[in-house]
């Protein structure tokens, strides 16, 4: 599958891209991983996007495109990719389109996920993430706890809060995705690419996107 997830910060696209994978074997491409490994490894663009990220602002534009630009044209994309923060803004998706033009790559479907305000924030406040950079297994402590003493149940490292988890940092973010990064829902409803999935059953919503795609 080519799909693009959108929604705003805690909707799940994470989550929901992890499941997605089992699908069909397609890559979850996140640019919020990439930055964290980034920013964790020190490495340039780690330096630059680290106060944007902990601020719960917007990475530039530039430098996603050069993160993405590459990315895409991975072997691994072959297969196919879910999309998972990224477009996020207006100039983001004007430049997906002509990357994947130039690449000859069709998008399938842009799932755009619809959760209440209440839910995110509440999402967002008992969110676990494994610190292991090449893990970072999402958790939440109500509805799918790591183990009793706060490890990953996958590779066994600590999970933690990130960085952008304060109350100030998630305010900010919410109004950053109303600002920024909602109009690419009209985007690509113009193009006739959305799916609207308001379920907040994980099951259901992977059904939707799935059997969505089999039309
Ligand atoms: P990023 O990592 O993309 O953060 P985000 O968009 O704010 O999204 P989140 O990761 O917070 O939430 P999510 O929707 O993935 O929800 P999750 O599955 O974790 O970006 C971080 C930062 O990097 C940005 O602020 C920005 O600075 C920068 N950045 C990244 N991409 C960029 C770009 N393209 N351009 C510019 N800057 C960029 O779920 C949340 C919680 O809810 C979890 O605990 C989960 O277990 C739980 N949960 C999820 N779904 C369900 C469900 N259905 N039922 C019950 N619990 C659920």
């Amino acid at each position: 599958m080519k799909v693009i997830l959108l929604g705003a910060p805690g909707a799940g696209k994470g989550t929901v891209a992890k499941l997605l994978t089992d699908y069909d074997g397609s890559v979850q491409i996140s640019t919020g991983d990439i930055l964290r490994v980034a920013v964790k490894a020190g490495t340039p663009v780690g330096k630059q996007a680290k106060a944007y990220m902990d601020a719960g602002g917007l990475v530039p534009d530039s430098i996603i495109m050069q993160i993405m630009e590459a990315r895409l044209q991975e072997p691994d994309c072959a297969k196919g990719f879910i999309l998972d923060g990224f477009p996020r803004t207006i100039p983001q998706s004007e430049e997906l389109k002509a990357l994947l033009g130039k690449l000859a790559i069709k998008l399938d479907m842009v799932a755009n996920l619809v959760v209440p305000r209440e839910v995110i924030l509440d999402r967002l406040t008992t969110r676990r993430t494994c610190s292991n950079s090449s893990c970072q297994e999402i958790y939440n402590v109500k509805t799918n706890p790591p183990n009793a003493d706060g490890t990953c149940k996958k590779c066994g490292k600590p999970t933690i809060q990130r960085d952008d988890e304060t109350e100030e940092a998630i305010l900010n973010r919410l109004e950053v995705y109303t600002e920024k990064t909602a109009p690419l829902i009209d985007f690509y409803r113009k193009e006739g690419m959305v799916k609207d999935v308001t379920s907040l059953d994980l099951k259901e919503i992977v059904e939707d996107i799935t059997k969505a795609l089999e039309k």
